[in-house]
Protein backbone atom coordinates (compact mmCIF):
# COMPACT_ATOMS: atom_id res chain seq x y z
CA UNK A 1 0.00 0.00 0.00
CA UNK A 2 1.23 3.51 -1.18
CA UNK A 3 -1.04 5.52 0.73
CA UNK A 4 -1.04 6.42 4.41
CA UNK A 5 -4.00 4.59 5.96
CA UNK A 6 -5.37 5.09 9.80
CA UNK A 7 -2.83 3.02 11.37
CA UNK A 8 0.05 5.65 10.15
CA UNK A 9 -1.67 8.78 12.33
CA UNK A 10 -2.59 9.37 15.63
CA UNK A 11 -6.19 10.07 16.24
CA UNK A 12 -6.65 11.23 19.37
CA UNK A 13 -9.17 13.82 20.61
CA UNK A 14 -9.40 14.74 16.51
CA UNK A 15 -12.71 15.26 14.45
CA UNK A 16 -12.30 12.43 11.96
CA UNK A 17 -14.41 12.71 8.55
CA UNK A 18 -15.14 9.07 7.06
CA UNK A 19 -16.07 8.58 3.79
CA UNK A 20 -17.61 5.06 3.80
CA UNK A 21 -19.59 3.01 0.99
CA UNK A 22 -22.82 2.42 3.08
CA UNK A 23 -24.58 2.67 -0.52
CA UNK A 24 -26.74 -0.86 0.73
CA UNK A 25 -30.14 -2.11 -0.19
CA UNK A 26 -33.10 -1.07 1.58
CA UNK A 27 -36.68 -2.98 1.95
CA UNK A 28 -39.60 -1.41 3.79
CA UNK A 29 -37.39 1.24 5.17
CA UNK A 30 -34.96 -1.14 6.72
CA UNK A 31 -31.27 -2.12 5.46
CA UNK A 32 -32.13 -5.45 3.29
CA UNK A 33 -28.22 -6.23 3.35
CA UNK A 34 -25.77 -4.97 5.96
CA UNK A 35 -22.46 -6.55 4.31
CA UNK A 36 -21.20 -3.09 3.54
CA UNK A 37 -22.02 -1.62 6.83
CA UNK A 38 -20.45 -4.20 8.48
CA UNK A 39 -17.14 -4.41 5.89
CA UNK A 40 -16.78 -0.65 7.80
CA UNK A 41 -16.34 -2.11 11.43
CA UNK A 42 -12.52 -2.47 11.69
CA UNK A 43 -11.85 0.84 10.56
CA UNK A 44 -14.27 2.78 12.53
CA UNK A 45 -13.63 0.46 15.77
CA UNK A 46 -9.79 1.20 15.25
CA UNK A 47 -10.26 5.06 15.45
CA UNK A 48 -12.89 5.32 17.86
CA UNK A 49 -10.25 2.96 20.43
CA UNK A 50 -7.74 5.85 19.25
CA UNK A 51 -9.96 8.53 20.58
CA UNK A 52 -11.38 10.17 17.66
CA UNK A 53 -14.54 12.11 17.30
CA UNK A 54 -16.24 10.20 14.06
CA UNK A 55 -18.35 12.46 11.49
CA UNK A 56 -19.55 9.55 8.88
CA UNK A 57 -20.45 10.16 5.26
CA UNK A 58 -21.95 8.13 2.21
CA UNK A 59 -23.90 8.57 -0.54
CA UNK A 60 -26.91 6.01 -0.72
CA UNK A 61 -28.40 4.79 -4.29
CA UNK A 62 -28.72 7.80 -6.78
CA UNK A 63 -31.46 10.27 -6.21
CA UNK A 64 -31.72 13.57 -7.81
CA UNK A 65 -31.70 16.50 -5.01
CA UNK A 66 -33.24 15.51 -1.88
CA UNK A 67 -35.33 12.31 -1.73
CA UNK A 68 -36.86 11.01 1.23
CA UNK A 69 -36.61 7.62 0.05
CA UNK A 70 -33.36 7.96 -0.27
CA UNK A 71 -32.67 8.79 3.99
CA UNK A 72 -29.61 7.33 5.16
CA UNK A 73 -31.87 7.41 8.63
CA UNK A 74 -32.23 3.59 8.81
CA UNK A 75 -28.75 2.92 7.81
CA UNK A 76 -28.00 5.15 11.25
CA UNK A 77 -30.08 2.44 12.65
CA UNK A 78 -28.73 -0.21 11.70
CA UNK A 79 -24.92 1.11 12.19
CA UNK A 80 -25.77 1.79 15.51
CA UNK A 81 -26.97 -1.66 16.50
CA UNK A 82 -23.37 -2.96 15.00
CA UNK A 83 -21.03 -0.51 16.83
CA UNK A 84 -23.35 -1.06 20.46
CA UNK A 85 -23.13 2.91 21.00
CA UNK A 86 -25.67 5.56 19.34
CA UNK A 87 -25.00 6.98 15.80
CA UNK A 88 -26.37 10.74 15.79
CA UNK A 89 -27.78 12.11 12.26
CA UNK A 90 -28.45 15.36 11.13
CA UNK A 91 -30.71 16.40 8.24
CA UNK A 92 -28.18 17.60 5.78
CA UNK A 93 -24.82 17.02 4.56
CA UNK A 94 -22.92 20.47 5.37
CA UNK A 95 -24.40 23.69 6.78
CA UNK A 96 -24.59 25.68 10.21
CA UNK A 97 -26.17 22.84 11.53
CA UNK A 98 -24.28 20.04 10.39
CA UNK A 99 -20.77 22.24 11.47
CA UNK A 100 -22.01 22.92 14.41
CA UNK A 101 -23.08 19.10 15.36
CA UNK A 102 -19.79 18.32 13.93
CA UNK A 103 -18.07 20.63 16.63
CA UNK A 104 -19.88 19.25 19.52
CA UNK A 105 -18.81 15.84 19.12
CA UNK A 106 -16.64 14.30 21.96
CA UNK A 107 -14.34 11.57 21.43
CA UNK A 108 -16.35 7.86 21.30
CA UNK A 109 -19.34 9.79 19.72
CA UNK A 110 -20.75 8.73 16.12
CA UNK A 111 -22.51 11.07 14.00
CA UNK A 112 -23.72 10.00 10.33
CA UNK A 113 -24.33 13.17 7.72
CA UNK A 114 -27.36 12.63 5.25
CA UNK A 115 -26.80 10.97 1.94
CA UNK A 116 -23.74 12.81 0.13
CA UNK A 117 -26.13 12.62 -3.10
CA UNK A 118 -28.65 15.17 -1.66
CA UNK A 119 -26.33 17.95 -2.87
CA UNK A 120 -25.72 18.67 -6.43
CA UNK A 121 -21.85 19.55 -5.64
CA UNK A 122 -20.93 15.73 -4.91
CA UNK A 123 -21.06 14.57 -8.22
CA UNK A 124 -20.12 17.16 -9.88
CA UNK A 125 -16.81 17.57 -7.38
CA UNK A 126 -17.42 20.79 -6.45
CA UNK A 127 -14.60 22.26 -4.88
CA UNK A 128 -16.75 24.69 -2.56
CA UNK A 129 -18.53 21.67 -1.43
CA UNK A 130 -15.58 19.60 -0.48
CA UNK A 131 -14.01 22.71 1.32
CA UNK A 132 -17.35 22.36 3.44
CA UNK A 133 -17.07 18.80 3.72
CA UNK A 134 -13.48 18.89 5.36
CA UNK A 135 -14.16 22.23 7.26
CA UNK A 136 -15.95 19.80 9.64
CA UNK A 137 -12.94 17.58 10.35
CA UNK A 138 -9.36 17.61 11.07
CA UNK A 139 -8.69 14.31 8.99
CA UNK A 140 -10.34 12.29 6.30
CA UNK A 141 -10.13 8.86 6.08
CA UNK A 142 -11.57 6.83 2.84
CA UNK A 143 -12.97 3.64 3.32
CA UNK A 144 -15.69 3.80 0.50
CA UNK A 145 -13.62 1.57 -1.74
CA UNK A 146 -17.15 0.74 -3.99
CA UNK A 147 -16.81 4.19 -4.45
CA UNK A 148 -13.11 4.67 -4.86
CA UNK A 149 -13.73 5.28 -9.10
CA UNK A 150 -15.85 8.17 -8.48
CA UNK A 151 -14.22 11.58 -8.70
CA UNK A 152 -16.94 13.33 -6.26
CA UNK A 153 -16.78 15.78 -4.00
CA UNK A 154 -16.55 13.52 -0.40
CA UNK A 155 -14.16 10.85 -2.54
CA UNK A 156 -11.37 13.25 -4.04
CA UNK A 157 -12.45 16.67 -3.63
CA UNK A 158 -12.20 16.47 0.08
CA UNK A 159 -9.26 15.16 0.28
CA UNK A 160 -7.46 17.38 -1.42
CA UNK A 161 -9.40 20.09 0.52
CA UNK A 162 -8.44 18.51 3.78
CA UNK A 163 -4.91 18.30 3.00
CA UNK A 164 -5.46 22.31 2.23
CA UNK A 165 -6.02 23.22 5.44
CA UNK A 166 -3.11 20.71 6.67
CA UNK A 167 -4.89 17.75 7.62
CA UNK A 168 -4.18 14.51 6.81
CA UNK A 169 -5.96 12.13 4.17
CA UNK A 170 -5.62 8.52 4.52
CA UNK A 171 -7.08 5.02 3.58
CA UNK A 172 -9.00 3.30 5.70
CA UNK A 173 -8.29 -0.60 6.49
CA UNK A 174 -11.57 -1.56 4.03
CA UNK A 175 -9.93 0.46 1.42
CA UNK A 176 -6.64 -0.90 1.99
CA UNK A 177 -7.56 -4.52 2.25
CA UNK A 178 -9.29 -4.70 -0.97
CA UNK A 179 -6.73 -3.51 -2.95
CA UNK A 180 -3.82 -5.37 -1.10
CA UNK A 181 -6.34 -8.47 -2.24
CA UNK A 182 -7.46 -7.06 -5.58
CA UNK A 183 -4.32 -5.45 -6.46
CA UNK A 184 -2.20 -8.18 -5.46
CA UNK A 185 -3.69 -10.65 -7.51
CA UNK A 186 -2.78 -8.51 -10.09
CA UNK A 187 0.70 -7.50 -9.97
CA UNK A 188 1.53 -10.75 -7.87
CA UNK A 189 -0.37 -13.78 -8.74
CA UNK A 190 0.66 -17.57 -7.24
CA UNK A 191 0.44 -19.17 -9.97
CA UNK A 192 -1.67 -20.72 -11.90
CA UNK A 193 -3.81 -17.60 -11.87
CA UNK A 194 -6.91 -18.60 -13.19
CA UNK A 195 -9.68 -15.79 -13.71
CA UNK A 196 -13.05 -16.35 -14.96
CA UNK A 197 -15.49 -13.77 -16.14
CA UNK A 198 -19.26 -13.81 -16.99
CA UNK A 199 -22.25 -11.13 -17.46
CA UNK A 200 -24.41 -10.49 -19.69
CA UNK A 201 -22.02 -8.13 -22.44
CA UNK A 202 -18.44 -8.00 -23.75
CA UNK A 203 -18.14 -4.20 -24.26
CA UNK A 204 -18.67 -4.01 -20.14
CA UNK A 205 -15.57 -6.16 -19.67
CA UNK A 206 -13.60 -5.66 -22.54
CA UNK A 207 -10.61 -3.72 -20.46
CA UNK A 208 -10.29 -6.43 -18.38
CA UNK A 209 -10.40 -9.17 -20.26
CA UNK A 210 -7.49 -7.47 -21.78
CA UNK A 211 -5.61 -6.20 -19.14
CA UNK A 212 -5.46 -9.78 -17.41
CA UNK A 213 -4.69 -11.63 -21.04
CA UNK A 214 -0.95 -10.64 -20.25
CA UNK A 215 -1.50 -11.43 -16.15
CA UNK A 216 -3.09 -14.52 -16.18
CA UNK A 217 -2.98 -18.68 -17.15
CA UNK A 218 -6.05 -19.52 -18.18
CA UNK A 219 -8.90 -17.59 -18.92
CA UNK A 220 -12.43 -19.12 -18.44
CA UNK A 221 -15.52 -17.34 -19.82
CA UNK A 222 -18.52 -18.04 -19.26
CA UNK A 223 -22.24 -15.88 -19.30
CA UNK A 224 -23.64 -13.88 -22.03
CA UNK A 225 -20.32 -12.68 -22.75
CA UNK A 226 -19.44 -16.16 -24.07
CA UNK A 227 -21.92 -16.07 -26.97
CA UNK A 228 -20.31 -13.65 -28.57
CA UNK A 229 -17.32 -15.30 -28.70
CA UNK A 230 -19.16 -18.57 -29.75
CA UNK A 231 -20.41 -16.58 -32.43
CA UNK A 232 -16.87 -14.99 -33.95
CA UNK A 233 -15.91 -18.96 -33.53
CA UNK A 234 -18.08 -19.63 -36.58
CA UNK A 235 -20.98 -20.82 -34.10
CA UNK A 236 -24.57 -20.32 -34.63
CA UNK A 237 -26.19 -19.72 -31.05
CA UNK A 238 -29.53 -18.86 -32.11
CA UNK A 239 -31.28 -16.04 -30.67
CA UNK A 240 -28.91 -15.81 -28.05
CA UNK A 241 -27.81 -11.87 -27.18
CA UNK A 242 -24.84 -11.39 -29.08
CA UNK A 243 -22.81 -8.36 -29.39
CA UNK A 244 -22.83 -8.74 -33.39
CA UNK A 245 -20.47 -5.31 -33.26
CA UNK A 246 -18.14 -7.18 -31.23
CA UNK A 247 -17.22 -10.15 -33.08
CA UNK A 248 -13.97 -8.90 -34.61
CA UNK A 249 -12.86 -7.75 -31.55
CA UNK A 250 -14.04 -11.43 -30.24
CA UNK A 251 -11.89 -13.17 -32.39
CA UNK A 252 -8.88 -10.50 -32.05
CA UNK A 253 -9.11 -11.55 -28.16
CA UNK A 254 -9.05 -15.20 -29.14
CA UNK A 255 -6.40 -15.28 -31.00
CA UNK A 256 -4.12 -13.14 -27.94
CA UNK A 257 -5.55 -15.62 -25.61
CA UNK A 258 -4.96 -18.83 -27.60
CA UNK A 259 -4.62 -22.10 -25.26
CA UNK A 260 -5.82 -19.82 -22.47
CA UNK A 261 -9.24 -19.64 -22.93
CA UNK A 262 -12.00 -21.74 -22.28
CA UNK A 263 -15.33 -20.95 -23.80
CA UNK A 264 -18.31 -23.20 -22.58
CA UNK A 265 -19.28 -26.11 -24.53
CA UNK A 266 -22.72 -27.13 -23.63
CA UNK A 267 -25.23 -24.25 -22.71
CA UNK A 268 -28.60 -24.56 -21.19
CA UNK A 269 -30.61 -22.97 -23.92
CA UNK A 270 -34.65 -21.45 -23.16
CA UNK A 271 -37.27 -20.71 -25.90
CA UNK A 272 -38.10 -17.45 -24.20
CA UNK A 273 -36.27 -14.59 -21.99
CA UNK A 274 -38.56 -15.72 -19.64
CA UNK A 275 -38.17 -17.78 -15.78
CA UNK A 276 -40.26 -20.28 -16.93
CA UNK A 277 -39.31 -20.73 -20.53
CA UNK A 278 -39.14 -24.16 -21.92
CA UNK A 279 -35.76 -25.66 -21.37
CA UNK A 280 -33.03 -28.24 -22.42
CA UNK A 281 -29.09 -28.45 -22.74
CA UNK A 282 -27.14 -29.04 -25.64
CA UNK A 283 -23.56 -28.86 -27.01
CA UNK A 284 -22.64 -25.64 -27.96
CA UNK A 285 -22.24 -26.52 -31.65
CA UNK A 286 -26.46 -27.22 -31.33
CA UNK A 287 -28.43 -24.50 -30.59
CA UNK A 288 -31.77 -23.91 -33.00
CA UNK A 289 -33.04 -21.10 -33.90
CA UNK A 290 -35.64 -20.00 -31.67
CA UNK A 291 -33.93 -20.89 -28.59
CA UNK A 292 -31.00 -18.81 -26.62
CA UNK A 293 -28.17 -19.54 -23.90
CA UNK A 294 -29.48 -19.01 -20.80
CA UNK A 295 -26.59 -20.67 -19.00
CA UNK A 296 -23.46 -23.14 -19.09
CA UNK A 297 -24.44 -26.61 -19.20
CA UNK A 298 -22.75 -29.37 -16.79
CA UNK A 299 -20.29 -30.63 -19.42
CA UNK A 300 -18.83 -26.84 -18.77
CA UNK A 301 -18.84 -26.79 -15.16
CA UNK A 302 -16.79 -30.01 -15.60
CA UNK A 303 -13.93 -28.28 -17.84
CA UNK A 304 -14.26 -25.30 -15.42
CA UNK A 305 -13.53 -27.60 -12.65
CA UNK A 306 -10.38 -29.27 -14.84
CA UNK A 307 -9.28 -26.06 -16.09
CA UNK A 308 -8.97 -24.92 -11.98
CA UNK A 309 -7.34 -27.97 -10.90
CA UNK A 310 -4.35 -26.95 -8.89
CA UNK A 311 -4.84 -23.03 -9.44
CA UNK A 312 -3.51 -20.84 -6.51
CA UNK A 313 -5.00 -17.50 -7.62
CA UNK A 314 -8.97 -17.42 -9.07
CA UNK A 315 -10.47 -13.94 -9.28
CA UNK A 316 -14.37 -14.40 -10.75
CA UNK A 317 -16.29 -12.06 -12.03
CA UNK A 318 -19.83 -11.79 -13.16
CA UNK A 319 -22.39 -14.39 -13.58
CA UNK A 320 -22.56 -17.74 -16.36
CA UNK A 321 -26.02 -16.92 -16.73
CA UNK A 322 -29.57 -15.33 -16.13
CA UNK A 323 -29.20 -16.36 -12.53
CA UNK A 324 -31.97 -13.92 -11.72
CA UNK A 325 -34.50 -16.90 -12.36
CA UNK A 326 -33.63 -19.84 -10.12
CA UNK A 327 -33.76 -22.46 -13.44
CA UNK A 328 -30.95 -20.64 -15.07
CA UNK A 329 -29.02 -20.60 -11.87
CA UNK A 330 -27.17 -23.78 -11.87
CA UNK A 331 -23.82 -22.38 -13.68
CA UNK A 332 -23.36 -19.57 -11.45
CA UNK A 333 -23.88 -21.75 -8.68
CA UNK A 334 -21.34 -24.34 -9.96
CA UNK A 335 -18.88 -21.86 -10.19
CA UNK A 336 -19.76 -20.38 -6.89
CA UNK A 337 -18.71 -23.91 -5.35
CA UNK A 338 -15.96 -24.96 -7.65
CA UNK A 339 -14.20 -21.43 -6.40
CA UNK A 340 -15.16 -22.82 -2.39
CA UNK A 341 -12.81 -26.11 -3.29
CA UNK A 342 -10.13 -23.95 -5.11
CA UNK A 343 -10.17 -22.59 -1.04
CA UNK A 344 -10.45 -25.65 0.73
CA UNK A 345 -7.12 -27.09 -1.59
CA UNK A 346 -5.39 -23.96 -0.07
CA UNK A 347 -5.52 -21.32 -3.19
CA UNK A 348 -6.62 -18.23 -3.01
CA UNK A 349 -9.95 -17.00 -4.38
CA UNK A 350 -11.26 -13.17 -4.93
CA UNK A 351 -14.48 -12.23 -5.95
CA UNK A 352 -15.22 -9.49 -7.78
CA UNK A 353 -18.74 -7.77 -5.93
CA UNK A 354 -21.57 -7.66 -7.60
CA UNK A 355 -23.93 -10.54 -9.01
CA UNK A 356 -20.84 -13.24 -8.41
CA UNK A 357 -20.99 -11.93 -4.46
CA UNK A 358 -24.33 -12.23 -4.18
CA UNK A 359 -24.32 -15.67 -5.69
CA UNK A 360 -21.95 -16.49 -3.17
CA UNK A 361 -23.78 -15.34 -0.16
CA UNK A 362 -27.13 -17.42 -1.54
CA UNK A 363 -25.05 -20.74 -1.39
CA UNK A 364 -23.91 -19.55 2.28
CA UNK A 365 -20.02 -19.96 0.73
CA UNK A 366 -19.08 -16.70 2.18
CA UNK A 367 -16.25 -18.15 3.99
CA UNK A 368 -15.08 -20.37 1.50
CA UNK A 369 -13.91 -17.66 -0.25
CA UNK A 370 -10.62 -16.03 0.50
CA UNK A 371 -12.04 -12.20 0.15
CA UNK A 372 -15.34 -11.26 -1.84
CA UNK A 373 -14.71 -7.91 -3.04
CA UNK A 374 -17.56 -4.97 -1.39
CA UNK A 375 -17.30 -2.75 -5.06
CA UNK A 376 -18.78 -3.84 -8.11
CA UNK A 377 -17.66 -0.98 -10.58
CA UNK A 378 -14.97 -0.16 -8.27
CA UNK A 379 -13.30 -3.37 -8.80
CA UNK A 380 -14.17 -3.60 -12.67
CA UNK A 381 -12.13 -0.21 -12.82
CA UNK A 382 -9.02 -1.86 -10.58
CA UNK A 383 -8.93 -5.01 -12.88
CA UNK A 384 -9.04 -3.12 -15.84
CA UNK A 385 -6.14 -1.04 -14.40
CA UNK A 386 -7.62 2.33 -14.68
CA UNK A 387 -7.38 5.08 -11.97
CA UNK A 388 -9.00 4.83 -8.89
CA UNK A 389 -9.59 8.64 -7.85
CA UNK A 390 -10.53 7.89 -4.19
CA UNK A 391 -7.43 6.29 -3.88
CA UNK A 392 -5.19 8.54 -5.88
CA UNK A 393 -6.16 11.61 -3.75
CA UNK A 394 -4.85 10.10 -0.72
CA UNK A 395 -1.39 11.24 0.79
CA UNK A 396 1.52 9.12 -0.35
CA UNK A 397 3.70 7.24 2.39
C1 LIG B 1 -21.72 0.80 -5.96
O1 LIG B 1 -22.72 0.32 -5.41
O2 LIG B 1 -21.17 0.23 -6.94
C2 LIG B 1 -21.11 2.04 -5.38
O3 LIG B 1 -21.70 2.39 -4.19
C3 LIG B 1 -21.15 3.17 -6.38
O4 LIG B 1 -22.47 3.52 -6.66
P1 LIG B 1 -22.81 4.29 -8.03
O5 LIG B 1 -22.57 3.32 -9.14
O6 LIG B 1 -24.22 4.76 -7.89
O7 LIG B 1 -21.83 5.45 -8.12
Amino acid sequence: MKKLTVRDIDVGRKRVLVRVDFNVPLKEGMVADDTRIKASLPTLALLLEGGAALILCSHLGRPSGVDARFSMAPVAARLADLLGRPVETVDAVVGPEVQAAAEGLQPGQVLLLENTRFESGEKQNDPVLAAQLAALADVYVNDAFGTAHRAHASTEGVAQAIRAKGGAAVAGLLLEKELDFLGGALEDPKRPFVAIIGGAKISGKIDVVESLLGRIDRLLVGGGMANTFLKAKGLDVGDSLVEDDKLGLARELMERAGEKLVLPSDAVIADAFDAEASLKTVPVTEVPSGWRIMDIGLTTIQLFRTALEGARTVLWNGPMGVFEFARFATGTMGVAQLLGQVTKAGGRTIVGGGDSAAAIEQLGLVDNITHISTGGGASLKLLEGGPLPGVAALDDK
